[in-house]
């Protein structure tokens, strides 16, 4: 029988569905929330990839979370936008207002299945979990056609019960079922034997889309989810970058590419534009603050460099000898130079649409204009990474409540290094000078004299964007306060610049935070 689904309609056999959720579970892991802004830009990046659906948050865990999802359904056009759900009736119901605008929308509900969660974690007996299956499902239903039921440590869990609560599902009107690995458990083998078995067994089972989530505890959710696709899943839920709970979730580049790089044993088709996974999982490293390490396939720095010379001479003969897709079809490009300092502000917008960048917005585009102005000034050369460093620097930033001015520093060997800096701090203009045991010291110094906070710092790092001694360095840097740490990210050709651009933001995701209650306690 042909699975026709409420939101994508029939369904071919090979297609997958790609469902994001870098913004859900991918943002409870610790450091990576993001605030409103953040994720609406996320949001719109993942739908110009081509996302079947983005799970947008968990909507009862906090009113922020609530307010976020509510706002990427009433904006973003294009992909199913799914909000997350427990089984008890205010979660379902909050789930069922935050995406009420949504052109497409599912509700996503949840409850652990596995006889370890069910006895210490919910306290539930068997019998009062699967009633609970089907009066959540039903009860979703009342909020839209599309629901998708999880069974939370699925791949732990007895097949029969397995089978007695997806079947509940089903008959309660669920279009998708998910078998997690939620503690990432599971090897390859078990992935497409449960999946095989549930929907052998399970009367409907023909009628609904079966879709894995695999964690990476084990190194082994890339590989897990693909033989899920052996077993029968045709939905995928993955994260740009793998970030996500503990280890992760399965990565959606790696995951997508595999597809389609060995169509040979992975005969499936998803609708992703891999030309923009370079560019998304570069978004959300700027908006988190964590870069990819240089190794990552697909996206790090070094997943297409070559080292070795008997490396480098095959690829100068043919570059299949060592790559295995190319490097433009997952987005990186050829370094190009760019416009100079005469360049107008109509060649820079050229420029950023054939970077991929959509409408940024007047406000953000003008201030990227400028420092655009200022980098051509300083910088000999400014490369395509040198803009999409800027402009990313620039997007996150737009919305915030304590803005960076200017700074000035007298260092040196001689005497203690000094700061004066300036800060907009909800639209005044306020200056501190301090002195620091080094000049980034006396900056921060000064950061805390414009706007005292208790936050400690916990890490500051520096990178550079490009190569050369007048390349940018792309600054992160970490503040907790009260359990809660958040990491921001700054770039600039000056390296103190950068690393207090790196503070501020990561101050302003800490005062959008106090405003949040913790989603922690309430975590799938
Ligand atoms: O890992 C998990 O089980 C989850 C569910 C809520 C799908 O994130
Ligand atoms: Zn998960």
């Amino acid at each position: 029988m042909t699975i026709n689904h409420p939101n994508f309609g029939a369904m071919d056999e090979k297609r997958v569905i790609i469902f994001d959720t870098t913004l859900r579970d991918g943002e409870q892991s610790p450091g990576f929330s993001m605030n409103i802004d953040e994720k609406l830009r996320m949001a719109e990046a993942l739908a110009a990839l081509g996302v079947d659906v983005i799970e947008a948050g968990f909507p009862i865990a906090s009113p922020g979370d609530f307010e976020s999802v509510n706002r990427i359904a009433q904006s973003i056009r294009g992909p199913v936008i799914a909000g997350l759900a427990r089984s008890a009736p205010n979660d379902i119901a909050r789930a069922g207002e935050a995406i009420r605008p949504a052109e497409r929308k599912r509700i996503h509900t949840f409850i652990s299945t596995s006889p370890l969660h069910m006895k210490y974690k919910l306290r539930m007996e068997p019998e009062a979990v699967l009633e609970a299956v089907g009066k959540s499902v039903t009860l979703a239903r009342d909020f839209t056609d599309d629901v998708e039921w999880s069974a939370e440590d699925g791949t732990r869990t007895d097949m029969d019960f397995l089978c007695r609560c997806v079947e509940a599902a089903i008959k309660a009107g669920a279009t998708t079922i998910n078998i997690p690995d939620t503690v990432g458990y599971a090897v390859p083998e078990d992935m497409e034997r449960i999946f095989s078995t549930v929907r052998e067994r399970v009367p409907g089972a023909d009628r609904v889309i079966f879709s894995t989530h695999c964690h990476n505890d084990l190194g082994l959710a890339v590989a897990n989810a693909l033989a899920s696709l052996k077993g029968g899943a045709r939905q995928i839920e993955c994260t740009v970058n793998g970030i996500g709970e503990r280890a992760g979730n399965a990565s959606l580049e790696e995951v997508v590419m595999a597809i389609r790089t060995r169509q040979d044993s992975n005969p499936y088709v998803s609708q992703i534009e891999t030309t923009r996974l370079l560019r998304t999982s570069k978004l959300l490293s700027t908006v988190t603050g964590f870069d990819v390490q240089p190794n990552k396939a697909i996206v790090g720095r070094n997943a297409f460099a070559h080292e070795s010379g008997i490396h480098q001479d095959g690829m100068l003969k043919n570059a299949a000898t060592y790559e295995i897709m190319t490097p433009e079809s997952v987005g990186w490009q050829k370094t190009s130079l760019v416009m100079g300092k005469h360049s107008g502000r109509a060649a820079f917008r050229d420029k950023l649409n054939a970077l991929g960048y959509g409408d940024i917005g007047d406000n953000a585009l003008n201030d990227a204009f400028a420092r655009f102005k200022l980098l051509a000034d300083r910088k000999k050369v400014v490369y395509d990474e040198d803009i999409v460093a800027l402009v990313d620097d620039e997007v996150v930033r737009s919305n915030e409540s304590i803005k960076f001015v200017s700074l000035e520093v007298w260092a040196g060997s001689k005497d203690k290094p000094r700061a004066r800096l300036e800060l907009e701090v909800d639209g005044v203009v306020k200056t501190a000078d301090e002195r620091g045991d080094g000049p980034v010291d006396a900056a921060f110094n000064a950061i805390r004299a414009v706007f005292p906070h208790m936050a400690e710092l916990q890490l500051f790092s520096v990178g550079a964007v490009t190569e050369g001694t007048d390349a940018q360095a792309r600054c992160t840097v970490r503040l907790a306060e009260e359990g809660k740490s958040v990491d921001g990210q700054g770039a600039d050709t000056d390296t103190i610049v950068a690393a207090v651009r790196a503070y501020i933001h990561a101050l302003n995701k800490l005062v959008t935070k106090r405003a949040r209650t913790a989603p922690e306690a309430l975590s799938a």
